[in-house]
């Protein structure tokens, strides 16, 4: 596996392996990489020939009071799973190679709506630091096929989005989200929680399979079921940010026409934003 950490130096690389009828796949991290970051990689490398991590931790999608400074950095370790997993590339560059500008004078990309409910909602400009930077990594690895997580649902419709409306030549694939044992989503921000509050977390996952049941038991009072959610938990003493029933093509509301539908939800735990989801029609 060849790192690089220039876009002038991947670019080369990709000169290199681009060939008629060779494909290309993506798999953009901010590193820490755990099992979930791997299962994306396994999947991309089914899709695709050649594929290529990307690792950077992104401060454009990071609010002023959030935890860009402390967000777990491990590179070397990174490096070692992803030389196993099979990887040909890693690109990791520094903050100045994606932004030699400053932030605030960056060029942006904004996927309007979907970026300003839910958890776009609570952590406004977050949505834009995304596109922007996977608009980035896109025109720079100009890869076939990129692959995200369901387990940020959101991000993953607005990366959608952004792709059907800037016509980006890049076919979108999602990866199930993989779990700790006890169903907690692996995250790198699990890694903030103490013991008690790491025990209390699996409740967020409880949570939503026990809505999820409730409306396979035919509940159709959406907005009822949400407070009985929150109330469930409130008793895990998180700060919850949301637990919400949308459609799951476009995070709007339901309505008595309503298509497949998502239950979301998002809470603090201590010091850790957890975040999950799960498709009501979904296997898991
Ligand atoms: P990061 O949080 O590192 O996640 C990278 C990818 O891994 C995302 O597509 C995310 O959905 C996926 N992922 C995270 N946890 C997972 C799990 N338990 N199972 C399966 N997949 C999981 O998401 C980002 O980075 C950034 O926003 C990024 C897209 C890289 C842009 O900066």
């Amino acid at each position: 596996m060849h790192t690089e950490t220039t876009i002038a130096g991947i670019r080369g690389r990709l000169r290199d392996v681009r060939q008629p009828g060779t494909r290309i796949g993506l798999v953009p991290t901010m590193g820490n990489l755990h099992e979930g970051h791997l299962s994306l990689v396994d999947k991309a490398r089914e899709l695709v020939d050649r594929v290529v991590v990307s690792i950077f931790v992104n401060p454009l999608q990071f609010g002023p009071d959030e935890d860009l400074e402390r967000y777990p950095r491990t590179l070397a370790a990174d490096r070692d799973k992803l030389a196993s997993a099979g990887v040909d590339l890693l690109f990791a560059p520094d903050l100045a190679e994606i932004y030699p500008k400053p932030l605030s004078r960056t060029t942006r990309v904004a996927v309007p709506e979907l970026s300003d409910v839910l958890c776009g909602a609570s952590r406004p400009g977050h949505f834009q630091g995304v596109a922007t930077v996977v608009n980035m990594l896109f025109n720079i690895l100009q890869p076939d096929i990129a692959v995200f997580g369901q387990k940020d649902y959101q991000q993953l419709l607005v990366i959608r989005r952004m792709v059907e409306d800037l016509h980006l030549p890049v076919q979108v694939v999602s990866g199930a989200t993989l779990r700790e044992p006890d169903g907690l989503a692996m995250s790198s921000r699990n890694a903030y929680l103490s013991d008690s509050e790491r025990v209390r977390a699996r409740e967020l996952y409880r949570t939503l399979r026990w809505s999820r049941d409730r409306i396979r038991d035919g509940v159709t009072d959406y907005a009822s079921l949400e407070r009985q959610a929150a109330d469930r938990l409130a008793q895990a003493r998180c700060r919850l940010d949301y637990v919400a029933i949308r459609q799951a093509a476009d995070l709007s509301v339901p309505d008595e026409r309503a298509g497949p539908l998502v239950l979301l939800a998002a809470a603090w735990f201590g010091a850790a934003r957890l975040i999950d989801n799960i498709l009501l029609d979904g296997a898991d």
